[in-house]
């Protein structure tokens, strides 16, 4: 049976049911195609592609251009046709004054129009939120992103977890809010206490994504390069690596009458293992996630009973 493109209608009825999303960032078309096959759940076409494919040293001082975005989401889009896309808009591609927002709105449409993406990722809570509603109102989906945001946080503050404090967790609450409030329709929390990533997507209509916020969010996003383990120059507590050993004798118990494989059929079992991991609530585990600093869940929960 062909897959139907997912749409944000099917993301808020998977919240409501309480079905894991398992989503995905990559930028090749090659990995796009075996994304596809293995049915993920959408695709984010990661301003990471400078570090993960280039080689610089941050999203935030060496950002790539709104060219190079371009040229890998329609590359992935042409790899996956069927699997809702979204493009994330690079540093300097958008902000709050009056001609960034005009800017953010142009590009945000260049996403849609240019590299077919279905809606566009950016960084930043309250003080985004004029820009996300600019984009909104333009007819683009527009994902939010807040948690530890690399574009706007320096290199030497990128160990720092989110909402470990009622008082950290009552702000990025605050920010979800005005995101859903200016029309986004999700939000993608980063690096953020579990504990406190689970009362956002309680308190939210809209569903809230994790990538390293723990197994309380609406779904799951990973880099392409952490799952295969093709970056390794830092690796990440919430990071899963899926070429494990087990995987490999598997492939070698089933294939040997032909050992021969390809990185493309590693990488769509990566894949498979990764969403079956998400869908049945086995990634991320305990080992994976962030807590909340010791007396800090039940403040918050007192300040969220009383609003
Ligand atoms: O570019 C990217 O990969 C991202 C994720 C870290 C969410 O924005």
């Amino acid at each position: 049976m062909e897959k139907r493109k997912l749409t944000v209608e099917d993301f808020q009825k998977m919240k409501k049911i309480n079905e894991p999303v398992a989503a995905v960032v990559l930028y090749e078309n090659w990995m796009a195609r075996q994304a596809e096959k293995a049915k993920i759940d959408w695709i984010l076409v990661g301003d990471s592609v400078n570090m993960a494919i280039y080689g610089e040293k941050s999203t935030a001082t060496n950002p790539p251009t709104m060219d190079c975005m371009l040229k890998h989401a329609d590359a992935v889009r042409r790899g996956a046709p069927d699997t809702f896309i979204i493009g994330d808009m690079p540093e300097g591609s958008y902000g709050c004054s009056l001609n960034d927002m005009a800017r953010g709105v142009y590009n945000a449409k260049d996403f849609i129009y240019e590299a077919h993406c279905d809606a566009i990722k950016l960084e930043g809570g309250i003080k985004m939120a004029s820009q996300v509603e600019a984009i909104v109102k333009n007819d683009v989906l527009v994902m939010g992103h807040i948690g530890l945001t690399p574009q706007t946080i320096p290199e030497d503050k990128w160990g720092t977890v989110y909402g470990e404090t009622a008082k950290e967790a009552i702000a990025l609450l605050a920010d979800a809010k005005a995101l859903e409030k200016a029309g986004a329709f999700a939000i993608l929390l980063e690096k953020v206490a579990e504990e406190c990533a689970g009362i956002i997507t309680q308190e939210l209509k809209i569903p809230v994504f994790s990538i390293g916020a723990g197994r309380y969010c609406d779904g799951q996003l990973l880099l392409s390069c952490d799952i295969l383990g093709s970056f390794d120059l830092f690796k990440i507590k919430f990071v899963k690596r899926y070429i494990t050993t087990d995987l490999l004798r598997y492939i070698v118990d089933i294939n040997h009458a032909d050992m021969h494989i390809g990185f493309s059929e590693l990488s769509k079992m990566c894949f498979d293992s990764y969403k079956h991991n998400v869908k049945y609530l086995h990634f991320p585990e305990e080992k994976h996630v962030y807590k909340m600093k010791p007396g800090e869940f039940e403040k918050l929960q007192f300040y969220v009973n009383s609003i």
